[in-house]
């Protein structure tokens, strides 16, 4: 049983907060919200579990006040939320005033309730529109990005706490063109490469226009892994560096000091836009903070017969979570004082996401998930771990606040401290919501 936390644990100001996104509970088929990659993605047969959408999810649109309601209640200091690029500008073009106007209403609410606004501005729900032009393989994808940005900024950036450009820039060109997991579920070397550069590209023109526009407290999500090999067996540990390569290393070098790692680019570089080399000073400007997310580590075995980068994932021996990912919080602490003594320094560093999906059910107006309140300890435990080693950690985001849309896995994967009765939309707090509340108004 990993030790309880109360707030006196953690330095004087240390940030708690739950995170969301926009697709997984908003509602796209509210307030004239345009079509987006995820829409058709989960149309196609065979890409989402059921072929789940994110029409509905948890109604949010309709029901923010009573969600942010919950978040004040369970003593939280922070709410992290994305805006949908598809709500903003339907067509990747025209504003939408309904949808600004939510954004507006949400930012409100969000104050209102003494709670810090944690925006990120890119959390995957990209325009159809621009999907049609090859989304983020397109350079043109990058700087229509700024229209986003400015439109959002000069809406709610006057009462928004910190703001991200982009969550997770790996899952967005990676998973999602090379790997094939998420929208637009392409598996090709070339798109992949240039979302890898052109999702980069997105964050430093972001960063740019907000400082034009005064936005301070700017920076960017990154979900890394700990990457581990198999065996001991030299083509196993040289399969890990690849893993760490394309997962870890690819956005932190070219964030942090303005290159890509060389390992990694020799295979890339055939398939990268022109140029790019221009484009690294844009994307390695200062930011103010860095968010990472994390899970669960990566463990991976040389595939002599497939070509680079020739990785065969190996599961685990740890317990597991309902994502079968293997429940590991040293991970954390690993990846915040690596990141801290190679890449950051005195650089802010905020946990943005960190969370459990469990097959929760409702007994008797009940949920209890004592395995999800575990992990959630094991992983304060482990941030409070690296505060000790020095690492300038300032904050913790429970993800998620409410059972979801998770992406590829339709509704089946409940990651909430809050159940959501998907027919009914009811809401109820589990256990873990509850144990929250007492470490944090304690
Ligand atoms: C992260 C995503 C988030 C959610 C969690 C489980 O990769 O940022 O939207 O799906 O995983």
């Amino acid at each position: 049983m990993p030790i309880k936390f109360t707030r006196s644990d953690f330095p004087k100001g240390f940030i708690f907060g739950t995170a969301t996104a926009a697709y997984q509970i908003e509602g796209s088929s509210n307030g004239n919200c345009g079509p987006c990659h995820w829409d058709t993605f989960s149309a196609t047969p065979k890409n989402v579990f059921k072929a789940e959408n994110g029409f509905t999810a948890c109604d949010h649109f309709h029901r923010f006040e009573e969600d942010l309601d919950l978040v004040q209640a369970c003593g939280f200091d922070a709410y992290r939320f994305s805006t949908s690029w598809a709500r903003v500008m339907p067509n990747g073009k025209t504003i939408n005033k309904e949808g600004l106007e939510f954004y507006d209403r949400l930012v409100d609410a969000i104050c209102a309730r003494n709670l810090r606004p944690n925006l990120t501005l890119y959390h995957w729900d990209l325009p159809s529109a621009l999907a049609d032009i090859g989304g983020w393989a397109n350079r043109e994808t990058a700087k229509r990005f700024v229209d986003h940005t400015n439109a959002v900024i000069q809406c709610v950036g006057d009462r928004i706490d910190t703001v991200a450009t982009i969550n997770e820039p790996w899952c967005v060109a990676w998973l999602s063109y090379f790997l094939g997991h998420h929208a637009p579920g392409l598996r090709d070397i070339r798109a992949a490469a240039r979302a890898m550069h052109h999702i980069l590209l997105a964050h430093g023109l972001s960063v740019d226009a907000m400082r034009s526009l005064g936005t301070s407290n700017l920076g960017v999500v990154l979900n890394l892994t700990e990457a581990h090999p198999a065996s001991n067996k030299p083509s196993d540990v040289n399969a890990k560096d690849r893993l760490d390569g394309i997962h870890n290393r690819w956005f932190l070098d070219a964030i942090f000091k303005g290159v890509y790692p060389q390992d990694i680019l020799n295979k890339l570089y055939e398939f990268m836009p022109k140029n790019f080399e221009d484009d690294m000073s844009l994307i390695s400007e200062p930011i103010d903070w860095l968010g990472i997310n994390y899970y669960t580590r990566g463990i991976v075995a040389d595939d002599p017969g497939e070509p680079w980068p020739s990785l065969k994932d190996i599961e685990g021996s740890m317990d597991k979570t309902q994502m079968g990912w293997e429940i590991y919080p040293e991970g954390l602490k690993n990846l915040l004082v690596r990141v801290s003594r190679n890449y950051t320094g005195n650089l802010p560093l905020l946990v943005t996401e960190n969370g459990m999906a469990c097959a929760d059910e409702i007994q008797n107006e009940i949920v209890y998930d004592p395995s999800r309140i575990d992990y959630i300890f094991s992983h304060l435990a482990a941030a409070r771990a690296a505060i000790d080693e020095g690492v300038n950690l300032q904050g913790f985001f429970y993800w998620s606040l409410l059972d979801n849309f998770e992406w590829a896995f339709g509704y089946e994967k409940r990651f909430g401290i809050v159940h959501v009765d998907f027919e009914t939309q009811k809401r109820t707090p589990k256990a873990s919501f509850n144990e929250w509340a007492l470490s944090l108004n304690s």
